[in-house]
């Protein structure tokens, strides 16, 4: 068993360690109880992985002398509701944890926004660990402390920013993630080599197999990948600046989610994620920006990946281009009539265009789903 990697979110006051590796549930009655001890703890998970992976953390904390209070909620993207937030709360407060006690969040990245969440504003704010259970979560969304619920207006539209004291990823526990959620998490990890490490995608595209199976390729990937956005939170936590480099393929990719209806049969964010990125590379090219040949191998990585990489390839009624523009519209703000995207002057080499004519991206749809 090769030993976890140690990654720091540098935060000041609040810096954290994430930790990958295996075998990380089974010990996380000590790393939790160094930082946190003496304490009570609600574990908030969700029904899948409360069968999966419950039992291995309730063991470590109790062994460890952590009283603990179980709280599941049904597996899903509706579970990020305010009903849902409102029993979690509730929950809390029923098992009387106080300020000092802590919340972990066991599962995907919809359990580490709503446990986290609920953390943020419980008691105004009790500290929370992150134990994130799906690739996506421990690459991106258990790092870096957005938080938070859908609203009907919309998703991610209430919350707050709650950094974790603490992240264990353990990668044993993707073993039992179906292969659709883990290639879906993956799409993350190619962003962070897209958005500014061209060296770490090329070592992507060689050990991309190894990676889907397991192993000490899997640990370093995620590594790298937390160390990405951990470099990228610190330097901009609230997202006033280079934070939204983040959202490389996610402009596109979230207008594609939402017209599909958030319907995860049709879409997964990661596959929204991973079209979105090749059509912010294909557009990049269009745009005269970013050489041809990085688009090409950025679609053959992502198709390789077992990813979809074409607005075609989702299932269920075509979507047409004036829709997707629709979207776009509502999720980034548009500020005099521009639209901001982020684009890339080739592999790794991403910024932030705030000064995008909507006319060309809808014109660029147009002839893309022509093709
Ligand atoms: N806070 C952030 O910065 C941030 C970033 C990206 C995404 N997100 C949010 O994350 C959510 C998506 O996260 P997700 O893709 O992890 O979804 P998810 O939490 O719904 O998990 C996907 C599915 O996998 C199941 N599952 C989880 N772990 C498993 C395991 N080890 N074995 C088997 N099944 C398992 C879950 O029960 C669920 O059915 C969205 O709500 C998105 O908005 C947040
Ligand atoms: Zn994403």
């Amino acid at each position: 068993l090769t030993a976890p990697e140690r990654i720091r979110v540098e935060l000041g006051s609040r810096s954290y360690y994430v930790w990958i590796g295996a075998k990380l549930l089974e010990t996380a009655g000590e790393r939790i109880g160094a930082i946190l001890p003496g304490r009570k703890a609600a574990i908030v998970t969700d029904t899948n992985v409360a069968d999966l992976h419950l039992p291995a953390l309730r063991t470590a904390l109790r062994g460890a002398g952590v009283q603990t209070t179980e709280i599941i909620v049904p597996a899903g993207e509706s579970s990020k509701s305010f009903s849902a937030l409102q029993s979690v709360v509730e929950a809390i407060l029923a098992a009387r944890l106080e300020r000092g006690d802590f919340v972990v969040a066991l599962g995907g990245g919809v359990i580490g926004d709503l446990a986290g969440f609920a953390a943020a504003i419980t008691r105004r704010g009790m500290r929370f660990v992150q134990v994130p259970t799906t690739l996506l979560a421990q690459v991106d969304s258990s790092v870096g402390g957005k938080t938070g619920i859908n609203a009907p207006q919309g998703k991610n539209l209430v919350g707050a920013f709650h950094q974790p004291v603490l992240v264990l990823a353990d990668t044993g526990t993707l073993d039992t993630l179906p292969k659709r959620e883990f290639a879906a998490g993956y799409a993350e990890i190619a962003k962070y080599g897209l958005l500014a490490d061209a060296a770490f995608f090329a070592w992507l595209e060689t050990n991309r197999a190894e990676i889907f199976a397991g192993g000490a390729a899997r640990v370093r990937a995620i590594a790298e990948g937390c160390q990405g956005k951990a470099r990228i939170v610190a330097a901009d936590e609230r997202e006033t600046g280079e934070r939204a480099l983040l959202n490389l393929g996610h402009t596109f990719g979230h207008a594609l989610e939402a017209a599909c209806g958030y319907e995860a049969a049709r879409l997964v964010h990661g596959e929204a994620v991973s079209i979105g990125i090749v059509l912010a590379h294909d557009f990049s090219v269009a745009e005269g920006l970013a050489p041809p040949a990085d688009a090409e191998r950025v679609r053959h990585h992502m198709t390789a990946a077992g990813l979809p990489v074409r607005i075609a390839e989702i299932p269920g009624p075509p979507i047409p281009a004036e829709e997707i523009m629709r979207h776009i519209a509502q999720d980034k703000k548009v500020v005099r009539g521009r639209l901001t995207f982020i684009l890339t002057r080739g592999i790794g080499s991403a910024f932030i265009a705030d000064d995008v004519a909507p006319e060309k991206v809808e014109a660029f749809l147009r002839r893309q789903l022509a093709a």
